[in-house]
């Protein structure tokens, strides 16, 4: 709580945030997670939810701290979980041998009982340890096993009473469709929904995440596209406009194209911060003209970026080469390359 000034009354502090475990999603949600809150990871299989959620633990675990629980519908023997973990570089063996993570399965109980099961055991293990975290792969299998909506619902409302009451934040993972989410009542009881998604472009598959809803905040709509490596996600907000000052003084100074006779006709050469379009044929000289630019800025000290989807770097070399450059001098002046293949674009 703090206070407010004016009145002296106090009020709720801001919503108070956990890591995602992943800086740019941390960004994308105005901070992270809300805590003590329940927060759906949604997708198909193999969107990503379960690497996710295993990168978020594993930042937020720490020994001595209350710990996290991670309880999985499947029943996988915990060596099978380790190994797989292993290949993930936020993987921390100390974590999981102190017991700052712990890994347990519902599989059992629930084949035995159905979703009556799951009350109990939170309660359990409420009781005797305490998590701050508790993570549930899948949510959605536990509602596959409902047999009515009310049932669904009495067991919701009194999961969600639960983690309240002891302050635990929840991650529910879990297979659900876009119409499921108007329709199961987990939606409706959930902080923060997190989408993971592949989409179809040509012949690659896209990967793309979308948060859905926030309560309280603000965060970054839209499909923010994410790669899947040995760190965990790795995401790239998606591009939005920045913000453009309402008056600020363009620069009049005029950079050398490198060739003298255009240099002339145009009052010196290009524009300072401005963006020149050369476009013609194959074989008219945009490369070579280019070239003669970005190497002209290397002779006065300025470095440059050539960014290519044509010619390969050493290609490209030849080119310099020919120009009268020794190719390495000119990367020791500044000059970086950054090649893209065009098949993958
Ligand atoms: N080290 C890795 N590098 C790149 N991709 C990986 C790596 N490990 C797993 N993946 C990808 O992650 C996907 C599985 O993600 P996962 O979180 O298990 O999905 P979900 O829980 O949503 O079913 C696989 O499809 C695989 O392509
Ligand atoms: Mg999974």
């Amino acid at each position: 709580m703090t206070s407010n000034r004016d009145t002296g009354e106090s009020r709720p502090a801001r919503l108070d945030r956990i890591t995602s475990g992943n800086a740019q999603l941390d960004d994308i949600l105005s901070g992270g997670f809300p805590s003590n809150s329940i927060n759906m990871l949604m997708g198909e299989p193999g969107s990503g939810k379960t690497i996710l959620a295993e990168a978020l633990i594993f930042a937020n675990a720490s020994v001595g701290d209350r710990p996290i629980l991670y309880l999985t519908t499947l029943s996988e023997p915990l060596e099978k979980v380790v190994r797989y973990l292993q290949q993930f570089s936020f993987y921390d063996e100390e974590k999981l041998m102190s017991g700052a993570i712990r890994y347990e399965s519902l599989g059992e109980e629930l084949a035995q009982t159905g979703v009556g099961a799951l009350v109990p055991r939170l309660r359990e293990a409420i009781k005797t340890m305490s998590p701050k975290i508790i993570v549930i792969d899948s949510f959605k299998a536990i509602h596959d096993l409902s047999t009515s909506l009310p049932e669904m619902r009495k067991m919701l409302y009194e999961v969600s009473g639960l983690l309240t009451a002891y302050e635990v934040t929840a991650f529910f993972l879990g297979e659900y469709s876009d119409d499921q989410v108007s329709l199961f009542p987990e939606f409706a009881v959930a902080d923060a929904m997190v989408e993971l998604a592949r989409k179809k472009q040509g012949t690659r598959d896209e990967r793309y995440l979308r948060v859905l809803k926030l309560r309280g905040s603000n965060y970054q709509e839209g499909l923010h596209a994410f790669r899947i490596t040995q760190g965990g996600l790795d995401v790239f907000p998606r591009l939005t406009s920045p913000d453009i000052p309402l008056r600020y003084t363009a620069n009049n100074d005029r950079l050398s194209t490198g060739v003298t006779g255009l240099d002339k006709i145009m009052q010196g050469g290009v524009w300072a911060g401005g963006a020149t379009l050369l476009e013609g044929p194959t074989g008219a000289g945009k490369t070579t003209l280019a070239l003669q630019f970005i190497l002209e800025g290397l002779k006065r000290g300025e470095p440059g970026l050539y960014v290519n989807f044509q010619e390969n770097p050493t290609q490209l070399a030849r080119s310099i080469e020919s120009l009268g450059w020794n190719f390495e001098e000119a990367q020791r002046k500044g000059l970086h390359l950054l090649y893209a293949s065009p098949v993958e674009l």
